[in-house]
């Protein structure tokens, strides 16, 4: 079982929001996960152009460690995506990686998979980045199994979430834990985009291809 974790903390080794999500994979690989982790402050990304490319031949036209970072998502069993509050959002770093996943989000390509939520803040925020990523992994066909959300500095309580957060994501992969109401949101994205993919099958080739293959269409 792989688990990958992505910080989206400009902050590398002082960012509390990376030693949260690192307590989360410590718990995992107690549990017997692969675990690893991506500081998106150490990577090179560039924005989503908007070019289209992705949704009509596999691959990107920019060649960044976005492709690396997305590809590794892919081959994992649960995703930890953690990020500090920034004006009530995920930081740029994190938003930029999320908008380079786009064909995730057309051939919810995460279906079958679990995602864990971790963000830190100043003075709160942090709900609404939860819903926001959590409702992210959704779109992308991924379950959610809950987040930790804490104020900096840690505390000890703090960590005691992530160990049980990590323990529960390997629980959820282990078991094929099933959330009903995600599942009924994860159905009704399918069905928007069984629609969308249809109209536009010239445009996005790839794509049309992919949801053919699944027998999805
Ligand atoms: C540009 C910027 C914007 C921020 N916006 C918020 C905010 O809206 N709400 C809040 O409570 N904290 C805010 N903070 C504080 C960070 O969320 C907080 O310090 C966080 O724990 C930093 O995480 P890190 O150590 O992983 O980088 C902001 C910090 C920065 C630098």
């Amino acid at each position: 079982m792989k688990i990958l974790a992505i910080c989206g903390s400009p902050r590398g080794k002082n960012s509390q929001t990376k030693a949260l999500a690192a307590e989360v994979l410590k718990a995992a690989r107690a549990q017997g996960a692969d675990v690893d982790m991506v500081d998106l402050s150490e990577a090179q990304i560039e924005f989503c152009r908007a070019c289209e490319a992705c949704h009509q031949k596999p691959g990107c036209v920019l060649h960044d460690d976005a492709n690396t970072i997305l590809a590794n998502v892919l081959n994992a069993d649960g995703l930890v995506l953690a990020s500090p509050v920034y004006l009530n959002q995920v930081t740029a770093q994190l938003k930029t990686v999320l908008d380079r996943s786009s064909h995730f989000v057309h051939c919810m390509r995460l279906i079958g998979k679990y995602l864990a939520v971790v963000t830190t803040s100043g003075g709160g925020g942090g709900a609404q980045v939860q819903a926001y990523l959590k409702h992210y992994g959704n779109t992308v066909g991924a379950q959610c199994v809950g987040g930790v959300d804490a104020r900096s500095p840690l505390k000890p309580a703090d960590v005691a979430a992530a160990t049980a957060l990590g323990k529960a994501l390997v629980t959820a992969i282990q078991t094929k834990q099933q959330y009903p109401d995600q599942i009924q949101k994860i159905e009704l994205q399918k069905q928007y985009f069984r629609k969308l993919i249809t109209l536009r099958k010239d445009d996005w080739p790839y794509e049309y291809q992919f949801w053919s293959n699944q027998d999805w269409l």
